[in-house]
């Protein structure tokens, strides 16, 4: 059993990480400005801090709590706010880990999570699937402040010895994921119109592919890193892009929807190709999605039809 610090424990990824770390016997902290999380999802076993990760007082908690381990989710992780509003992005994903790492750093944490994208930091891809040495490029704010944390953990490794694992993820789906932010969301996006018999706008040709992972593969990406990452960088993914309108006729399918969907321009500076090749996560933790995507979509809808059941 380990004392586990999890900031973003309110949101979507964070929530299902920390559920299952309390299901494994550990202790779980929380730290959420609940800005996008909601305390709905979170583990009434956890501790909960309300708070910002740039906040200085985060250091009164590191001293109290005595965490072994940090598994860092808390983001602005909008990728149009990012461009909106760039200082504030930077400010939460870069300012806002560098609290955290230097606190972990201090009170010696004995390894550090942290939930990076390889959905926005490679740009449109040179090569697929792309691996951890396709060339860093991101063209939106928010992938150049998570990229730029990768680079301070290799720092505090280096200097200082704290040991990191990072993920990068792909585009995660599943259960409580808030349709109401990114692109990420588009399975949630579709669902939740889908059910309300509303029809989806698909932005473009619909052939954009990203490559979509169930949040529960996610969750043991962490758990594996906890124990076997080796201060280093490893993608998360399939290997496998999926487009828009393959996940529209797919849902469509699952539930019985038989509207066409909207088309409408495509949205600028979007990347058209992506996914990931997670070979090396394969050797080093083991990993590799066991959740079909198929299967990933019929257990988030199933989800969402509960929802909406007791909502009702
Ligand atoms: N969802 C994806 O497809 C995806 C893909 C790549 C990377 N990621 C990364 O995974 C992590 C979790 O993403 P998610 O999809 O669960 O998003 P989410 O918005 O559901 O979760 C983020 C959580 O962080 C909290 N938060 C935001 N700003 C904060 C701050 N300043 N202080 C404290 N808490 C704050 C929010 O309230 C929320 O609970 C993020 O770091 C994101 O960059 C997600």
């Amino acid at each position: 059993m380990a004392k586990i610090l999890v900031t973003g424990g309110a949101g979507f990824i964070g929530s299902n990480v920390v559920d299952r770390l309390i299901k494994e016997g550990h202790k779980v902290v929380v730290i959420d400005d609940l800005s996008t999380g909601f305390k709905r999802n979170l583990n009434k076993q956890a501790k909960f801090y309300e708070m910002d990760i740039r906040d200085r007082g985060m250091e009164d908690v590191f001293k109290k709590e005595k965490f072994d381990y940090v598994i860092h989710h808390a983001a602005q992780m909008d990728v149009r706010r990012s461009t909106k509003e760039p200082e504030f992005d930077a400010e939460v994903n870069i300012l806002g880990s560098l609290n955290l790492i230097l606190n972990s750093q201090k009170f010696g944490v004995k390894k550090f999570i942290y939930a990076s994208t390889g959905g926005a930091i490679y740009g449109e891809a040179k090569y697929l699937p792309a691996d951890e040495k396709h060339p860093v490029n991101p063209l939106c704010q928010y992938g150049i402040s998570k990229h730029t944390v990768e680079h301070y953990l290799y720092l505090y490794k280096a200097l200082y010895g704290l040991n990191y694992t990072v993920l990068r993820y792909p585009n995660v789906f599943g259960p409580r994921q808030n349709p109401e932010i990114n692109e990420a969301g588009v399975n949630s996006i579709f669902i939740g119109l889908m059910l309300k018999g509303k029809k989806p706008t698909i932005f473009g040709d619909g052939e954009q592919v990203r490559d979509y992972v169930y949040v529960d593969d996610i969750v043991e990406a962490n758990l594996s890193a906890l124990e076997k990452g080796t201060n280093e960088i490893l993608n998360i993914g399939t290997g496998v892009g999926v487009s828009v309108n393959q996940i529209f006729e797919m849902l469509a399918k699952i539930l019985g929807f038989k509207e066409k969907a909207i088309y409408a321009p495509p949205r600028e500076g979007e990347i058209l190709r992506i996914y990931l090749d997670a070979t090396r996560a394969r050797d080093v933790l083991g990993w590799r999605p066991k959740v079909s995507f198929g299967d990933g979509l019929k257990r988030t809808v199933e989800w969402w039809r509960k929802r909406e059941e007791s909502s009702s």
